[in-house]
């Protein structure tokens, strides 16, 4: 039997944190989607069609060093913004979500558009300024060299993109239920999320 949670939301809201404790938590599998759109923008900046990225994407695409970077994560929701992009990374989003044993799936449209019938949805949100603030500690912990500043500039970006666009925009599923992570610790988000999954079990 399948149970799938989905977890959507802007950048840096804290889905990511989320997602791996509840998925250790009831021992079901994880899939991070974001990287999906990461290993497609980031071929392109090698000069990949992004169409064609997408459809031959290996599993050591998922595995490069600088998918976290903010430069690949612009060609990320570039590349999102395609139609023919999406099509392409839909089988196998939903095929790891139809797998046995449970599986927690976290991106932009998970909830709305890949697992619409999950039986738990959550729409993990926190202010502009607290996600800016997390996101840049996190980068310049892993050595990156970039302001405050730069890191709200490409959250904005991204938000604006991938709210914006025709196909699968981000925004919540009329069914999910709303976690806004701004004003609590990490410990207390995941006690929140697996409180919310555990009443559905
Ligand atoms: O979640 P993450 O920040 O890693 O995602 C990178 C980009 O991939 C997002 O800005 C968004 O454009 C795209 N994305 C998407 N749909 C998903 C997951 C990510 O469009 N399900």
């Amino acid at each position: 039997m399948s149970f799938t949670i989905a977890i959507d939301g802007p950048a840096a809201a804290g889905k990511g944190t989320i997602s791996r404790a509840v998925a250790e938590h009831f021992g079901f599998a994880h899939l991070d989607t974001g990287l999906l759109y990461r290993a497609t923008g980031r071929r392109t900046l090698g000069g990949t069609d992004p169409v064609e990225a997408a459809r031959t994407l290996a599993a050591a695409d998922l595995e490069a060093d600088d998918l976290r970077s903010p430069e690949v994560a612009q060609a990320a929701s570039r590349v999102a913004a395609l139609p023919d992009v999406r099509q392409a990374l839909l089988d196998f989003q939903r095929a790891f979500a139809a797998r046995g044993g449970g599986a927690v799936l976290d991106g932009r449209d998970i909830g709305t558009v890949i697992c619409p019938e999950a039986e738990v949805k959550l729409f993990v949100t926190a202010s502009d300024e607290v996600r800016a603030r997390r996101r840049h500690k996190e980068l310049v912990e892993k050595g990156h060299d970039i302001t405050y500043d730069e890191v709200m500039a490409d959250l904005r970006a991204r938000d604006a993109r991938d709210s914006a666009r025709a196909t699968a925009p981000l925004k919540p599923a009329e069914d999910a239920t709303q976690l806004d992570t701004s004003e609590m610790t990490i410990a207390t988000a995941i006690e929140t999320a697996i409180g919310i999954v555990q009443a559905r079990l």
